[in-house]
């Protein structure tokens, strides 16, 4: 009896492992039906109209285990410096002042004169308004080397010590004059502040939706997160990828009624203390002196030095500016497309989707004035968020553009052409004769970083099954840039929220078939004043790298 007993529990865990097994494969396959059965449906968003919902709805959670894995270690890694804690009765007397603050350039390793290849290190000290040195770190610093009249100029790379002093790293690549510039973009408290608002106040910029039936019309707000109150909820996330979105219930009209996403405004409630951290020409984006001189002049590379120069570029800049053109450090040589001719030539039989926000339509836009045969397919869309699509008959050229649904700053739209950029790939055949470019970030600088984070992983689960159909589709990223900062801009939309995102982008496209155009050193590098549009010659060889990953040079 025991041994029948002992047999059949064996075979009996067999058959449990079995019966595991088996219910693993038919659940990954369920999932790949139903990627197939709702990518070849029209997807209608799911409007839950639960009236005795109050809490605050925030779900910012990841979809899965293996997504809150992830979400923890990306976390991690853009770990910024402690900064001050918050609320502490803060004076600007004892902060971070650029007036006070200087750098100097550190002579070279090993004496002797600077030559290309070599690095050159600046040691940046900050002070107090009172002139005294600060001893704590997670100021945010950016630094840039150039010449003026070369139209020359490459990011460096800042070093926090913890201490009070950074050191900023520049790889040497041209002869001449090189001049070192410091900016501090925030003091150390300044990031406290925008830390605490991201987790507290996320809805400090707010949308609005109408909704209509017949002659009733009703507006109400809407957000990823929303402050509890007594309203119930219309609950708009989407089925497909899980990402929320949420606006009060009108009074009359059901959830189904939305017609528009807009825009509501924002609401900034700060202390003096706290306004005083974000003033333009006192310490919001502000130069630091040097204590020396501030230029050095560069010899050409010596001989033998090249091995030198390329172990420099692996963890350093990805490229550099040279006569106002971006020269790229990772291997490939940018093609110069300065003629119509030269760009219709490329693009001759191919579609390119453009998605994301207005930092990318700019290349749309671009296109679309540079080649006076692709015409306009009048969709008698929306301004800002289009779609819109310009067509090349003669050489079979299409040109799309499509905005990247919420959270989009943006005046009313119809809420039946938002898209995600997700269930947009996934909608794709791809091949190729495909080009698929976005951007995303320009959008998500008041949110936690979790909502960021899954509408990456959420896009990147699109790519990877885009280049598993079609491995031959080319995918192109326009990272974010820094741009100019208001007091109003710095606490809805600071560089330093562009920045930690752009980190978390670079890391989770990793290692796929994907192409970077690094928007944050081609603006941080040159000479022209940063801007969330960056002007005409940094878009001109953003799209020059952009053509250049469509159709590289021969023999690269
Ligand atoms: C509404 O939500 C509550 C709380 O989550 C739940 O208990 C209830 O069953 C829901 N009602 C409907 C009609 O879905
Ligand atoms: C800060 O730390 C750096 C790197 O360890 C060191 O070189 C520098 O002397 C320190 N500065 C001060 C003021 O302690
Ligand atoms: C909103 O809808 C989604 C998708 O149906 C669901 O998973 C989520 O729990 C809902 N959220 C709330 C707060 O009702
Ligand atoms: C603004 O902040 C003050 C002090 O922190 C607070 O008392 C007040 O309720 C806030 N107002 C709003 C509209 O949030
Ligand atoms: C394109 O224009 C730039 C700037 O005027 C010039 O330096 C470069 O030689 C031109 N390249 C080609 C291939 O025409």
């Amino acid at each position: 009896d025991m041994k029948v007993n002992i047999c059949v529990s064996k075979y009996g865990a067999i058959f449990l492992l079995l019966t595991v097994f088996v219910l693993i494969f038919i659940l990954r396959n369920m999932d790949d039906l139903k990627v197939r059965t709702l990518s070849s449906t029209i997807f209608t968003q799911r409007v839950s109209t639960n009236t005795s919902m109050h809490q605050a709805v925030c779900t910012y959670q990841p979809l899965s285990t293996e997504d809150a894995v992830e979400a923890s270690l990306l976390l991690d890694s853009i770990a910024w410096p402690e900064t001050p804690p918050s609320p502490a009765p803060v004076s600007l007397e004892q902060t971070s002042d650029p007036a006070h603050s200087t750098f100097t350039v550190l002579p070279r390793k090993g004496g002797g004169q600077w030559h290309v290849g070599d690095q050159l290190e600046v040691m940046i000290k900050i002070y107090d308004f009172k002139g005294s040195p600060r001893k704590s770190g997670g100021d945010f610093l950016i630094a840039r080397l150039h010449n003026r009249k070369l139209s020359a100029g490459v990011a460096g790379q800042v070093v926090d010590h913890l201490n009070g002093s950074y050191s900023a790293v520049f790889s040497l690549l041209w002869e001449g004059d090189a001049q070192v510039e410091v900016t501090l973009v925030h003091p150390s408290e300044a990031i406290t502040v925008l830390r605490r608002l991201n987790q507290e106040k996320p809805d400090r910029i707010y949308f609005q939706s109408v909704f209509r039936s017949g002659s009733q019309s009703e507006t109400t707000t809407c957000n990823v997160c929303l402050p509890p109150t007594q309203q119930p909820l219309c609950n708009y996330t989407d089925l497909h990828t899980g990402e929320p979105w949420f606006c009060y219930k009108p009074k009359k009209l059901s959830c189904n009624a939305r017609i528009t996403h807009a825009m509501g405004g924002h609401k900034l409630n700060f202390t003096t203390e706290e306004n005083r951290l974000f003033q333009n020409n006192i310490n919001l984006k502000v130069s630091i002196q040097a204590s020396g001189p501030a230029s050095v002049t560069v010899l050409p590379e010596k001989t033998g030095q090249s091995e030198v120069k390329n172990s420099i570029v692996k963890s350093g800049p990805s490229g550099y500016y040279y006569q106002g053109v971006w020269q790229s450090l990772g291997g490939t040589t940018v093609r110069q497309f300065n003629t119509s001719s030269d760009i219709t030539q490329c693009l001759k039989g191919k579609v390119v989707h453009v998605y994301g926000d207005s930092t990318i339509r700019q290349w749309f836009e671009y296109l679309h004035t540079a080649l006076p045969d692709l015409k306009e397919f009048n969709l008698h869309s929306q301004k800002q968020g289009g779609p819109f699509m310009v067509l090349d008959h003669a050489n079979n050229i299409m040109l799309t553009f499509r905005c990247h649904s919420t959270p989009l700053r943006i005046s009313p739209f119809p809420t039946r052409e938002l898209r995600y950029i997700a269930n947009e790939l996934d909608n794709l055949v791809g091949g190729a004769n495909t080009v698929v470019a976005f951007t995303i970030w320009a959008h998500f600088g008041n949110y936690p970083m979790e909502f960021y984070i899954r509408r990456l992983q959420n896009i990147r689960r699109a790519v990877v099954r885009l280049l598993d159909a079609a491995p031959d589709t080319r995918v192109i990223i326009r990272t974010g840039n820094p741009k100019a900062l208001s007091h109003f801009v710095a606490v809805t939309n600071s560089d330093w929220y562009s920045l930690q995102n752009d980190k978390v982008l670079r890391a989770m496209f990793k290692g796929l078939n994907v192409h970077l155009v690094d928007a944050w050193e081609m603006v941080l590098a040159h000479h022209l004043p940063h801007n969330l549009h960056p002007q005409p010659p940094i878009i001109k060889n953003m799209i020059d790298v952009l053509l250049t990953y469509i159709c590289p040079q021969k023999g690269s």
